[in-house]
């Protein structure tokens, strides 16, 4: 059969909301046009974030009866622990609640002042965590990836031309490890290829310096490999992703993505003087070292997502799901970041409203006009996320594009949800020339996207 089906059937629903335009003006008027200051009562599809937001599947919720809620040696901790060994090959696992307590705890061992961490593109959150030690966090990415309409099989590739330039520029001494974003969430949820993987290892082992995956997406990324990379089409996806594992020396993970849950993550090593600081920061900030941040529970829904999250009928309806959102878009003429992404469709904003330039943040008018038309919430990745003001010329710096974001939520919507999104963006690109820019009116010091406070402009 040509037709690709969910590979599930609905057990259970939650009712959406339906409000009229006016309501919509109002509800964003008061949330100062920022989608994270709007009640996801008021939102009709919620396309912010494909982070925590899965629907767990009945094993999952039968492994949450049945999670081990003691303190100390719980035996959902071991079955934690065993699937993650499993899976990685990674001798030492420790459980955070969620994936930036693994980035805090890492980079407090290893980050500070003089320290420089590259990455393929580093997301925010772990940006924040490199900065916030005093550490420096550089980017990578290939041309191939800055360029949003190419369409290319790994645009999340690290440029290893550039990475080790860098490595020679600032010596590996300051280098305390690498990472490598799979899926590049930044850089339009694009996947990392294996021979990628293998020659980052193989340059950083060069230097010896330690290969770090941050592994939200890991499952897509080894789709994608089985379904572009040759001589792994015939490969099941959970060798691609042992191989993908094998090739680095850690992990930090965000299980709220390819574990299925609504909350928790792990780092994971096998450097075993690495993890004992680890394991002391960790008793600290998050909890005895068999659980972490986290309840029996969780890590009993981690451990079966881990395992259902491998499943190629699943990943099959993933990946195409998206491709599909993405190719209709395409087909009606919309900007998008080519190919569409594992998690996410990013419309590009540049090409979309080229009116409003980058310090008048299109990409967040075109998520207020998302919402506004149709009740769907997205979110900007770009000035509003990643642009600067130069604090010596007062200059401001855009990254390099500007997107939005339309990440989806694991099993949660059905395609006439999507045929419904993919209706609502094009009347918003048929009216397209009638968007104005906005005005950040009041904003925090460090992940301003969160809270900041917005104006439209006349
Ligand atoms: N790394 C990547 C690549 C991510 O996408 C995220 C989260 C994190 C780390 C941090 O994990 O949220 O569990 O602390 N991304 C979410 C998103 C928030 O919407 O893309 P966390």
């Amino acid at each position: 059969m040509k037709t690709i089906i969910e590979p599930f059937k609905i057990k259970s629903v939650e009712p959406i909301r339906f409000t009229t335009p006016a309501e919509r003006e109002r509800i964003l008027r008061r949330a100062w046009y920022n989608p994270f200051l709007i009640k996801a009562d008021d939102v009709l599809i919620d396309l912010l974030t494909d982070s925590g937001t899965s629907a767990m599947s009945a094993r999952q919720w039968a492994g949450v009866m049945d999670g081990d809620e003691s303190y100390a040696g719980s035996r959902s901790f071991f079955r934690f622990e065993r699937t993650i060994r499993e899976l990685t090959g990674f001798r030492h696992v420790i459980p955070t609640h969620q994936g930036r307590a693994a980035e805090k705890i890492l980079f407090s061992v290893v980050g500070g002042p003089g320290k420089h961490i590259p990455n393929n593109t580093h997301f925010d959150t772990t940006r924040a965590n490199v900065e916030f030690t005093g550490a420096e966090a550089h980017d990578f990415p290939t041309s191939e990836g800055k360029q949003p309409a190419l369409i290319a099989d790994f645009k999340g590739n690290m440029d290893l031309v550039a990475l080790e330039s860098f490595i020679k520029k600032m010596g590996p001494s300051s280098i305390p490890l690498c990472m490598l974003t799979v899926t590049n969430n930044s850089g339009g949820g694009q996947p990392v290829s294996m021979e990628n993987i293998r020659k980052t290892s193989r340059l950083l082992r060069k230097y010896r310096i330690p290969l770090f995956l941050d592994a939200c997406r890991f499952a897509e990324n080894a789709f994608f490999i089985k379904k572009r990379e040759k001589g792994y089409a015939h490969k099941s996806v959970r060798q691609i992703a042992r191989e993908m594992f094998s090739y680095a020396d850690g992990c930090t993970m965000s299980a709220k993505k390819d574990a299925l849950v609504n909350m928790g993550g792990f780092l994971a090593m096998n450097d075993a003087s690495l993890a004992e600081k680890a394991r002391n920061i960790l008793i600290v900030t998050e909890g005895f070292p068999t659980y972490g941040g986290l309840a029996g529970r969780d890590l009993e829904a981690i451990a079966q997502g881990l395992e259902e999250i491998l499943d190629e009928h699943y990943l099959t309806y993933r990946i195409r799901s998206v491709e599909y959102l993405g190719e209709k878009l395409v087909e009606r003429g919309v900007p998008i970041v080519q190919p569409p992404g594992g998690h996410a469709v990013y419309l590009d904003a540049r090409r979309f409203t080229p009116q409003i330039p980058p310090e008048q943040y299109p990409g967040q008018a075109i998520v207020c006009e998302l919402f506004r038309r149709g009740g769907i919430r997205s979110v900007e990745i770009g000035s509003v996320m990643f642009g600067k003001t130069d604090p010596r010329t007062g200059r401001f710096q855009p990254p390099p594009m500007e997107l939005v974001r339309l990440a989806i939520p694991r099993r949660v919507y059905t395609q006439s949800h999507v045929d419904y999104v993919i209706e609502v963006i094009q009347e918003v690109y048929r009216d397209r020339k009638k968007l104005r820019g906005m005005q950040i009116i009041e904003e925090p010091p460090v992940l301003r996207h969160f809270t900041a406070k917005f104006r439209p402009l006349k």
